[in-house]
């Protein structure tokens, strides 16, 4: 019988809740219990850098004009002012055409998929996404009444056009994109994303549009090259979905925007749609005091040599000790093999170390943990004896029985 208070989908997702969140209740308990100092949290990709000046010079002024009418609302899809600068920002980043009639401010990139997501998913609708990949994708198409179907990355976790084609039906109504990764930290290549953009190119019919949602909240953050290569200039049907959360370590202030770029076939229909939904889905508005903010540091970002630094530390080291991974090109998270088949079971081998890391099965890709390198670098330094125990103690473990003494 179902649960009188909880309705019955909500109890499910509960039930399944995510790994990411499941780490943070351990990590609670393991730092009660031995001290905030002495546990190693790589479980959340919360931004350690501190958000770089620009921010808090505009926060300064803003909260400086002191008139009423800052704080009323707004249009639904935010400030004028704000969409213009945002917009100016996106044409240079992309290298492509954008204005102020496409963009639309949200509270963080995650209202921004929600609002994107149920403007186009009729129930039964179906969403691909490349795995590994963010686990609240889920969350958010099913809450939009579609499905979510998988299709594998290739082993350097870059988009595979050949598992994407195998996971396309005549119900896909879009496809999610994430570059750089989270869970992986993988860039996608120029060449990964043009043969994204010729497959969907080719699968696209005016009848039934097939949109891609580019989950862009990484993509300042790029170490080894200048310019993140983007998909969603190439391909007509692009939505972008972002937030300042990431690049510019405000994930608390829940700034946010969908861009539809001006080629976009039926622009201002799903702008209309998207305006609508970001007031009926409870949002209203993104925060009016972030919008002013961003309407004064819309290029600003957080310091990246420090994400590099960390990635350098700890990838540089993960691989001296043995462990198996590619190295992040981008984001802040590193994505190794787990010693052992079973990830859960290496989580707790890790956890007796006093280390926390998420589980790949938690990304849907057993068999790797994710550590989040948005940390102090000294977490890393201090983790590191324990992350090369870990390691000894998995394969001790894992040997066949017999072969121990
Ligand atoms: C891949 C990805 N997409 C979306 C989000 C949601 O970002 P926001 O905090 O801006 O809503 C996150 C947050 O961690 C993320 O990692």
């Amino acid at each position: 019988m179902g649960n009188p208070v909880i309705a019955d989908r909500v109890r499910a997702d509960m039930q399944a809740a995510s790994w990411v969140r499941e780490m943070f209740e351990r990590g609670r308990r393991l730092k009660a219990r031995l001290g905030e100092e002495n546990v190693h949290d790589f479980s959340l990709g919360n931004p350690n850098a501190a958000p770089p000046a620009a921010f808090f010079d505009a926060l300064k002024a803003v909260a400086a004009q002191s008139t009423p009418q800052n704080h009323r609302y707004m249009n639904n899809a935010g400030f004028d002012e704000s969409r213009a600068a945002v917009a100016a920002f996106l044409a240079r980043e992309y290298r492509a055409p954008m204005d102020a009639a496409g963009v639309l401010l949200t509270c963080g990139a995650a209202g921004a998929m929600n609002v994107a997501l149920r403007a186009i998913l009729n129930p039964q609708d179906e969403v691909v996404v490349v795995a590994p990949y963010f686990p609240e994708y889920r969350f958010y198409i099913e809450q939009a009444g579609g499905r979510m179907v998988v299709a594998e990355s290739t082993p350097e976790f870059q988009v595979d056009a050949r598992a994407l084609r195998a996971a396309l039906t005549p119900r896909t109504r879009a496809v999610i994109v994430n570059s750089p990764n989270n869970p992986t930290g993988a860039v996608y290549t120029i060449e990964a994303n043009a043969s994204l953009a010729a497959l969907l190119r080719e699968v696209d019919r005016p009848a039934r549009p097939l949109y891609l949602i580019c989950d862009d909240i990484y993509r300042r953050l790029v170490f080894d090259q200048s310019w993140c290569p983007a998909a969603a200039p190439l391909y007509h049907r692009s939505i972008i979905t972002s937030s300042y959360s990431k690049d510019l370590s405000v994930p608390g202030e829940r700034i946010g925007y969908i861009a539809l770029p001006p080629v976009l076939p039926e622009r201002e229909l799903l702008f209309s749609a998207m305006t609508m939904l970001n007031r009926t889905l409870g949002f209203v508005n993104a925060p009016a005091l972030q919008q002013r903010i961003i309407a004064r540091c819309a290029d600003a970002l957080g310091d990246i040599g420090f994400y590099r630094s960390n990635r350098d530390l700890l990838c540089g080291a993960l691989r001296d000790m043995g462990y198996e991974l590619t190295t992040p090109g981008g984001a802040f998270y590193a994505f190794p093999r787990s010693p052992i088949a079973d990830d859960v079971k290496f989580i707790g081998i890790l956890e007796e170390h006093n280390i926390l890391a998420v589980p790949g099965i938690g990304f849907g890709r057993p068999g790797h943990v994710r550590f989040s390198f948005c940390v102090a670098r000294e977490t890393i330094e201090r983790a590191l004896d324990g992350l090369s125990a870990a390691l000894r103690a998995a394969r001790a473990g894992a040997e066949p029985a017999g072969a121990r003494r």
